[in-house]
Parts: structure tokens; C-alpha cells; sequence
């Protein structure tokens, strides 16, 4: 039975992953923002053992004490940390409103890092277990749909990529989690299209990736390629692809 913390428990994504391990006995310990939300994501947990603890992330000092509290609540052992919350802000109002910019930086960047911080030196100490981060395609390349909220979630990238490493001799793994467009209440507003994925699908890639001890998935795989392209293609040309560096 692996003793898991799930923070952003109540993300429709995080949820349904959740379902999937308590269904396979993990013991959880799930952590969000609202209570009410909390419980239910335990009611869907169905028999597994599962503990809960609220609090707002952008709260530093919170955000560090739930991650401690978290790691006492499974009786000093985690087998699993994956973190889930984030938010897309306002892009239109980040680029003229420091204190919006600043909100998005904090709730996807400086959040995470507070919660990290203290579960990697436990892992570290421990010498095993996994971090698994949500990220997204978004942090690739800045576009002007949400370049704030990308810059937030590559930001997490590179601070995976030096924390993968360091934790690399204690045997610790860190999966960064690059995921493309999700059908949850985050993107509730935007026009669907065909590269949409379902959050059912997007929770089994998931699982899946963190299973294989994967250092970066993309979920599901193909924004891999088409990543590739966008990534790659030349500020010139790519200013003049309305579809990538329009609104
Ligand atoms: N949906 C997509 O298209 C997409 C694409 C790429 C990456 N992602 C990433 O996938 C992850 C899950 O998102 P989702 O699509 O499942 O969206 P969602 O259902 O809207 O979930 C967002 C989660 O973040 C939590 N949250 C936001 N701000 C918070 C704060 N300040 N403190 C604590 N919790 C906070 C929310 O808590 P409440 O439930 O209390 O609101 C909720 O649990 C996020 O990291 C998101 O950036 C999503």
C-alpha cells in the first residue's frame, strides 16, 4: 500500500486519479483549498483510507505547514507526492495589473515550490518515493492566450529539472507532468476542439507515466510532437501563424 499526498486534491483532474488509486489500496492524504469539495473527493474514494487538510497554497507559510502536516498524517512515510493545483488567472488583466500577474506566479510557481521544499528534503532523507508536478504545454513557448500562466508553469519545469537531478542519487524520482488542453472548469469557458482530452483519459496517462518513472510525459502524448514544432519553429514565421502567436 504506498502512502500518497495529493495536493489541488479537488482539481477535477486530481480527482479522478484519486479514485484510481484508492481503488488499488494506496492510503491518501488529499489536500485543497475547500472542505466541502474535499469530502466529496473522499466520498468517491470509496473504502481506501483517506485523511484531508485544507488551506489556501498562495498562503507560503501554510502552504509549507500543510506539506509537513501532510507527511505526519501518513505516519512520517510517502511513497507519492503529486500536486495538482493551478489556476489560468486573467491573462488580459496580468499584463496591466502587477498585483494579477503576481497572483498567477504565485499560485503555480511560488505555491509549489513551498509545498516541495519540505517534502523533498523528507524524500531525500527517506532515499525513495516520487514527485510528480502538473504543468503544461503552456510553458513551452509564450503566446499571447496566456503567457502568464505559461511563464508560471516553465518556470516549474526548469526548477524540476535541477530538483530531478539532485534527488537523483537518493533514489528519489521526479516526473514533470506536461499536460495539453483538459475538458475540467478550468478551461469550462473555452471552444473545444478535437485535441481536447477528457480527464478520465488525462488521470490513466497519468498514472501510467508516474508508474514508468518517467522524467517529463506529455499528456496525453501527442502534444509531444506537436510541441516539437511549436517549440521550434522561427520567431519570424511564428509571428506570422495567426492560430499560434494570435489570441
Ligand atoms: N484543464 C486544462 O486544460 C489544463 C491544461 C494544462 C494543465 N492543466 C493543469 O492541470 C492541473 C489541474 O487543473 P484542472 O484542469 O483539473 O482544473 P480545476 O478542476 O479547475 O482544478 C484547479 C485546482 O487548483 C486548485 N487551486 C487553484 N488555486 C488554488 C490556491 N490558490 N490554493 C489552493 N488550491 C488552488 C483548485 O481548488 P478549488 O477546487 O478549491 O477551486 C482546484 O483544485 C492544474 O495544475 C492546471 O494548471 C490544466
Amino acid at each position: 500500500m504506498r502512502h500518497v499526498i495529493v495536493f489541488g486534491a479537488t482539481s477535477a483532474i486530481a480527482a479522478e486519479v484519486c479514485v484510481r488509486w484508492a481503488a488499488r489500496g494506496d492510503r491518501l492524504h488529499l489536500v485543497g483549498r475547500d472542505p466541502d469539495k474535499l469530502a466529496a473527493v473522499a466520498a468517491r474514494c470509496g473504502g481506501a483510507e483517506v485523511t484531508t487538510a485544507s488551506g489556501e497554497f498562495t498562503d507560503l507559510a501554510r502552504a509549507e505547514a500543510l506539506a509537513r502536516e501532510g507527511i505526519a498524517a501518513l505516519d512520517g512515510r510517502v511513497d507519492l507526492v503529486f500536486v495538482a493545483h493551478g489556476d489560468l488567472g486573467d491573462q488580459a488583466l496580468s499584463e496591466h495589473d502587477v498585483a494579477e500577474a503576481a497572483r498567477i506566479v504565485q499560485t503555480n510557481f511560488v505555491s509549489v515550490l513551498a509545498l516541495l521544499i519540505p517534502l523533498a528534503d523528507a524524500l531525500e532523507r527517506q532515499r525513495s518515493g516520487t514527485i510528480a508536478v502538473i504543468t503544461s504545454v503552456a510553458g513551452e513557448r509564450g503566446r499571447p492566450r496566456n503567457y502568464t500562466y505559461g511563464a508560471a508553469k516553465g518556470a516549474l519545469h526548469v526548477y524540476l529539472q535541477g530538483l530531478r537531478s539532485r534527488l537523483w542519487p537518493a533514489g528519489v524520482t521526479v516526473t514533470t507532468l506536461k499536460l495539453g488542453p483538459v475538458d475540467t472548469p478550468m478551461t469550462a469557458t473555452h471552444a473545444k476542439n478535437a485535441l481536447f482530452a477528457a480527464p478520465q483519459r488525462v488521470a490513466r496517462d497519468i498514472d501510467r507515466a508516474i508508474a514508468r518513472r518517467r522524467a517529463v510525459a506529455f499528456v496525453p502524448w501527442y502534444w509531444r510532437p506537436i510541441l516539437f514544432v511549436v517549440r521550434h519553429t522561427p520567431e519570424p514565421l511564428f509571428q506570422r501563424l495567426g492560430f499560434l502567436s494570435g489570441r
